[in-house]
């Protein structure tokens, strides 16, 4: 069989969108490789693809702060009247979970190209004594929700072109970790074209274009193209809470953030911590023209970012930690929107197939890769509560192989949490200083929380090492 050669209005559209150059791609492949090349090329949205290329030719303009202010941000109680405010929130939080209204949603689509793990990354081994997957402690915590609440709890997994068959197979040769299969939805979100430097499409094979996910933010457009939200809707479940799969220290079904949640009648929230320092990499909560914003920390100026209040603190104390809530119709109203979500250009390294036909390195940085960021729907939101919450119980990221957020740093962290739940709970043990030796983990389907693991054990409690505690 003789090679497909595009039909004139493929031809004609790759010429005036400025990508002739693929039509060059043809001359070496053969009948069932040009078929496949041609198909993706017919598919492609080439208004998007003109937008992409415009981007790139746009130079970066900076953020004006003149309308930006500090967001309000729902504090951690210091004195007895915060304390008893806050334990009511948490009640109807509590009652919220328990009214069957919520729904958890993980976005596992990503590359995870600094971790370099070779599986999808919600499967990495993260737990210190079990070796569990981020996955498995995610599902043991939706299944602990489920019994302590009575609720359904469905989980919501965003998986992406490449991860998605590997993913689905991950939690069938789990058993769905428990949880029914009926119970867990994997959606996939979309993808973009990758190009060059200049703009023009590349090849990750040679019949094949190089694409990527589209971003968190791609999952409003997922959500909805997969008919999940009508099937949230039908279900009787207006409420998400939404993760990263990145984070083992996530409380996927915290009372307190939905309780703020609901009493301030917000759309979408969002979880925050103070900043360690002026450049650390968390997105900035903030208020611009008055609406509730999350600004991307390299889009904040180094004075902007430094700005101290007379006691000293930073004028723009608090990040997100990309923890969110948000109402289905909410999610509605976004994945709807007239105009996209912005989009934003990361410099990436690939592999690629060049003109000539090899596969080849592309120049370091020398790929974009277009996405979209959940956070930049804030904007769109009626009312959002910032909660700030504490940082070690909250956030472990795992970004890197090794050094700072890696699987290293997050079973530390882990260990540190749970070595605190024992000693507020009257165990007899001191803090250790290195956790080298994997030494604790409680599972959450034993305790979810420090006051549940208090409810479980004695004062004065001598417990030995490793310590494992599960049901
Ligand atoms: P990151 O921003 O850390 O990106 O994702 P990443 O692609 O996983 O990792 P690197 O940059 O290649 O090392 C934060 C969260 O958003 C999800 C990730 O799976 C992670 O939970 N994500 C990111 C998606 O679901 N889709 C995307 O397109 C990007």
């Amino acid at each position: 069989m003789t090679a497909q050669k595009p039909d004139d209005a493929l031809k004609t559209r790759l010429e005036k969108h400025g990508q002739a150059h693929a039509l060059q791609w043809f001359d070496n492949l053969n009948a069932d490789e040009s078929r496949r090349l041609r198909q993706q090329l017919e598919q492609l949205d080439f208004d998007r693809l003109d937008r992409f290329r415009t981007l790139l030719k746009t130079p970066p303009t900076n953020m004006s702060f003149e309308d930006v202010k500090p967001a309000p941000v729902r504090r951690l109680p210091l004195t007895d009247r915060q304390r008893k405010f806050e334990s009511r929130v948490t009640e109807l939080g509590r009652d919220t979970l328990a009214a069957d209204r919520t729904a958890a949603l993980t976005v596992a689509g990503g590359q995870g190209t600094r971790l370099g793990y070779d599986h999808p990354k919600g499967m990495y081994p993260i737990s210190p004594l079990r070796n569990k997957s981020l996955f498995g402690l995610f599902a043991e915590q939706i299944l602990a929700a489920r019994r302590r609440y009575g609720c359904r709890m469905p989980w919501l997994v965003m998986t992406s072109h490449t991860n998605d068959e590997e993913t689905r197979e991950f939690f069938g040769a789990q058993g769905f970790f428990g949880l029914g299969e009926e119970t867990v939805h994997f959606f996939v979100q979309g993808t973009n074209p990758i190009l060059d430097a200049e703009g023009r499409l590349l090849r990750a094979e040679r019949d094949e274009l190089l694409v990527g996910p589209d971003g968190h933010g791609g999952v409003f457009a997922a959500l909805s193209r997969s008919g999940l939200l009508d099937r949230l809707r039908q279900g009787g479940w207006d409420l998400i809470s939404y993760f990263q799969v990145d984070n083992p220290l996530v409380t996927v079904a915290d009372p307190r953030f939905l309780g703020h949640h609901v009493n301030m009648n917000a759309d979408f929230s969002c979880k925050v911590v103070p900043k360690r320092e002026p450049s650390e990499g968390l997105g900035l909560a903030v208020l611009k023209t008055g609406r509730p914003t999350v600004i991307e920390y390299i889009d904040v100026p180094e004075k902007v970012a430094g700005e101290r209040l007379p006691s000293g603190k930073l004028r723009y104390q608090f990040g997100s930690i990309a923890i969110h809530l948000m109402d289905v119709p909410f999610a509605e109203r976004v994945a709807n929107l007239d105009s996209s979500l912005p989009w934003h250009i990361a410099e990436k390294t690939y592999r690629i197939v060049d003109d000539a036909g090899r596969k080849v390195e592309s120049p370091p940085g020398g790929c974009r890769k277009f996405e979209q960021f959940v956070f930049e729907a804030l904007p769109h939101a009626q009312e959002c509560a910032f909660v700030e919450v504490r940082r070690e119980a909250e956030f472990a990221p795992v970004k890197n192989a090794e050094g700072d957020d890696s699987p290293a740093t997050a079973r530390r962290l882990m260990q540190r949490l749970w070595f605190e739940w024992l000693q507020k709970a009257g165990a007899d043990v001191e803090m250790p200083k290195d956790f080298s030796e994997p030494l604790i983990e409680i599972s959450p389907l034993y305790a979810a929380d420090e006051e549940e693991l208090a409810q479980k054990t004695e004062a004065d409690w001598q417990p030995s090492f490793p310590l494992l505690l599960e049901p």
